[in-house]
């Protein structure tokens, strides 16, 4: 059977848009109750298209896929001042992570969609809401006392709370079995994990998490409760999820800087990520055997990262060891401000800030989402996934 060609795909997706775009402009240039009334059929009839163009793209977890949720937000965990967002197209900071874009916003772009818009956006409404969301809050982890220093921020119980209230909205736009569809036939990506060793068992010598549990026994604890959370995405209607391990958690500048010996990944936190990638896998391959079906994949970032962080060069990175913006040793102390030492061409750096990818390097763990083997995607990877679901 041929695979749906892309352009055609893309072709509808385009014509939708700029149904959108019109309806827009009427809604801000004309009022009355026809035209309210034209309107909401209109939506009506765009909405399957809508639908159908591009599937819902939905991202859940941490500052490494969070669109700028924390904007709206009291916490210290937030990336909304210069020089965040410096080489995104509007060359202003947006809440992500990132010089420019993040990994949400390659695969969005891979999968022929506009960028998710984080959930707490006043702009998430109407026929955007179709396009998908973005529930991800910086500082999160699995567990609840992960990031507790960021105060408010998004937990995993409140952004599947988010993902159910969004489902009602969906709802009253479109009705209950388009909604479902919508929701089944999504793609789905979530990113947390490195939080709970990072901003909770070593954020702090002797910190609680470490007093009650060895590596191995906290490892342990962290994935029984990420099968609870990933068990209830897919009861909440998920059924293609990509899950992503945790990068090399030691090799980061901030770690270098803090924990590592004369400059080498720091060995606790490499050693923690050396056990938590694995046992990630096997609940992947334990959740997909149980619910019969290829639902959760699991997205070996760790490797994809660590290629880069091993051999710069190979991928016209001049450094993976000190980060573009920061400052002390590796630019890896404190945050990135606009007070910060900042690299004139971010191209070149493999780390954005002392925690984050550059735009650049998220480029390529999303290539490798397209295109890896099943050593880096498994049990296959997106441009497999589309194929499959486009056929359906
Ligand atoms: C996190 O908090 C929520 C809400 O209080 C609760 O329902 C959930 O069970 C908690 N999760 C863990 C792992 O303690
Ligand atoms: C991944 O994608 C490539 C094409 O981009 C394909 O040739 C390859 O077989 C895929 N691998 C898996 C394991 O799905």
């Amino acid at each position: 059977m041929a695979v749906e060609p892309w352009p055609k795909l893309h072709s509808k997706l385009r014509f939708s848009r700029i149904r959108v775009k019109y309806n827009t402009m009427a809604s801000s240039f004309v009022f009355g109750v026809r035209t309210i009334l034209g309107l909401v059929m209109a939506l009506g009839a765009l909405a399957p298209q809508a639908a159908e163009a591009a599937r819902a793209f939905f991202v859940f977890g941490d500052s490494l896929v969070d669109n700028g949720n924390n904007n709206y937000l009291a916490t210290t965990a937030r990336a909304d001042s210069p020089p965040y967002g410096i080489d995104y197209p509007t060359r202003r900071p947006t809440g992500r992570f990132s010089n420019g874009l993040n990994i949400p916003d390659f695969i969005s772009q891979h999968i022929g969609s506009e960028p998710t818009l984080p959930y707490l956006s006043p702009e998430l409404t109407g026929s955007r809401l179709l396009v998908g969301a973005n529930f991800a809050s910086a500082g999160i982890g699995i567990l609840n006392d992960t990031g507790i220093q960021f105060v408010n921020i998004i937990r995993m119980f409140r952004q599947f709370e988010y993902f159910q209230e969004y489902q009602n909205r969906v709802t009253a736009l479109i009705g209950p079995q388009r909604t479902k569809q919508l929701v089944n036939g999504a793609l789905i990506l979530i990113t947390v994990g490195g939080n709970d060793f990072v901003n909770n068992y070593y954020l702090v010598p002797y910190s609680a998490r470490s007093r009650q549990f060895s590596l191995p026994d906290y490892v342990k604890y962290v994935i029984s409760e990420y099968r609870k959370l990933l068990t209830r995405l897919h009861d909440l209607g998920a059924r293609r999820v990509l899950v992503t391990g945790t990068g090399p958690l030691g090799c980061v500048p901030a770690e270098r800087a803090m924990r590592g010996r004369n400059g080498q990944c720091a060995a606790d936190l490499q050693r923690a990520a050396d056990l938590y990638n694995p046992q990630l896998v096997q609940l992947v391959k334990d959740l997909n055997s149980q619910y019969g079906s290829e639902i959760f994949v699991a997205v070996n970032t760790g490797k994809m990262q660590y290629n880069f962080i091993s051999n710069p060069r190979a991928f016209g990175f001049t450094t993976s060891k000190v980060a573009c913006c920061g400052q002390g040793p590796y630019n890896g102390l404190g945050l990135c401000t606009p007070a910060s030492n900042l690299c004139p061409n971010r191209n070149v750096y493999a780390f954005w800030d002392p925690f984050h990818p550059s735009e650049r390097a998220n480029g390529f763990i999303v290539q490798e989402f397209m295109t890896g083997s099943t050593e880096y995607m498994y049990p296959m990877n997106l441009s497999t996934i589309m194929a499959l679901d486009s056929r359906t």
